[in-house]
């Protein structure tokens, strides 16, 4: 059969031989699979005879799912993980052993930052942070003879910075070193980093690859060897293994992923132009569009822009909160990827630990609104966001004051 395309696979890949067979692959809400006999047990566990042992390291239906995603990101094989942070986590401890390095763009999820900067510590391991992710000399600068690999996310949440795929993947392969890429924010439908040359991939399948914020996920994408060392030292002893129904309800995801996607995108691009004319926004960050200065590198190595973006109200804190409690199709939620269109005001919440100062210097001002924008018609969208816009009055302040919260929380 000729090599399949990518719809074909996100609703085929894998599925061969369930008994007896469904349209929707069965869901094994089983921790354990009794054996025939002695023989059989023994032989599944010296790996002589291929089953199933344990839930937490195998499982069919989970099993289906990794295979699948193996599959759309071009790798030899795949392990999935109950969360994203799971996932990141699981090949963390795989990678680095104490005294070694992950060398990391400091353009990453909070919770990858506070793994990497907290967690690794206290493995006896450590993060060199790239502030300069853009330059691939600052990079080169931060590998040193511990690094075992390099890693970054993009697009990235929330600053949607974008990272020269082809470029980091030739540093890598220079040093020697695997390059490892989330790639949350895109999917497989829009950005395969494995062709453009990088290593292995990870994913928090909680976002756009379930698609309706059902269940949370996670998946590290790589080579027959890696993934068969963390199934039999990492898993297996650390035990964050994905539930059988979220591996259902990911792989239902996934039959629509490339549909969902193209929708997520071109409602991302009708939103982000309404933005940028609109007089109460002073600026919005969207890869997707012409004035972002990503936008050229975009072409190369991704089909869409996914439907991240960030905007700034030339308003004050107060205001943003005001516009946000305005908002009445949208949701104000803390999530991303999903059917439904989410806003999230960072300075009041997933960010409101921070000090004033630090919110600053990871771009984040009083006034700055996350969206995440869904599939929902795209005229109600911005009919929701203009009625929202009237509730508040025009202001040019830029620098209105925070108000701090209690807890350090990043999603
Ligand atoms: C880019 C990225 N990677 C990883 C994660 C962690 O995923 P999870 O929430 O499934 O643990 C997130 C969560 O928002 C994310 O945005």
């Amino acid at each position: 059969m000729s090599k399949q395309g990518f719809n074909t696979k996100a609703i085929h890949a894998g599925h061969s031989e369930f008994s007896p067979d469904s349209m929707s692959a069965p869901i094994y809400q089983s921790v354990a699979y009794p054996y025939a006999d002695a023989k059989e047990a023994a032989d599944i566990f010296t790996g002589e005879k291929p089953g199933y042992t344990y839930g937490r390291w195998d499982n069919p239906t989970v099993n289906l799912f990794e295979t699948r995603m193996a599959a759309l990101e071009n790798t030899e094989a795949a392990i999935a993980a109950s969360s994203g942070m799971a996932a990141i986590f699981l090949l963390t401890h795989h990678l680095l052993s104490p005294g070694e390095n992950v060398v990391s763009s400091n353009r990453v999820y909070g919770g990858t930052f506070g793994l990497f900067n907290v967690g690794l510590p206290k493995m006896g391991a450590g993060v060199k942070w790239v502030t300069k992710p853009e330059s691939i000399a600052a990079w080169e600068k931060a590998i040193d003879s511990k690094t075992k690999f390099l890693f970054v996310e993009t697009p990235s949440n929330p600053s949607l910075f974008i990272a020269d795929i082809p470029a980091l993947a030739a540093l890598a392969k220079r040093k020697k070193l695997p390059l490892v890429v989330d790639n949350t924010i895109c999917t497989p439908a829009l950005q395969q980093p494995i062709t453009l040359g990088a290593d292995i991939v990870v994913h928090s399948t909680t976002k756009y690859i379930c698609g309706n914020a059902t269940s949370l996920g996670g998946i590290v994408c790589g080579s027959k060897n890696l993934i068969d060392g963390i199934r039999q030292n990492g898993i297996r002893y650390l035990g964050p293994a994905m539930a059988p129904l979220n591996a259902w309800l990911s792989l239902n995801g996934l039959e629509t992923l490339a549909l969902r996607m193209e929708r997520h995108c071109s409602n991302a691009l009708a939103i982000a132009k309404f933005l940028e004319k609109h007089p109460k926004v002073n600026f919005v960050n969207y890869p997707g569009l012409p004035s972002n200065p990503y936008h050229k590198m975009i072409k190369s190595q991704m089909k869409g822009c996914s439907s991240l973006m960030s905007f700034e109200l030339k308003g004050t804190y107060e205001e943003a909160t005001k516009f946000i409690d305005a908002l009445q199709i949208i949701l104000h939620a803390t999530h991303l990827g999903t059917c439904k269109t989410i806003v999230t005001h960072p300075a009041s919440t997933t960010h409101s630990a921070m000090g004033e100062a630090e919110m600053r210097k990871a771009g984040i001002s009083p006034s700055l609104i996350r969206l995440s924008i869904g599939i929902e018609d795209e005229k109600d969208l911005i009919n929701d966001l203009s009625q929202a816009f009237k509730n508040m009055s025009l202001n040019n302040k830029k620098t209105a004051s925070f108000k701090s919260g209690k807890y350090p929380l990043a999603f």
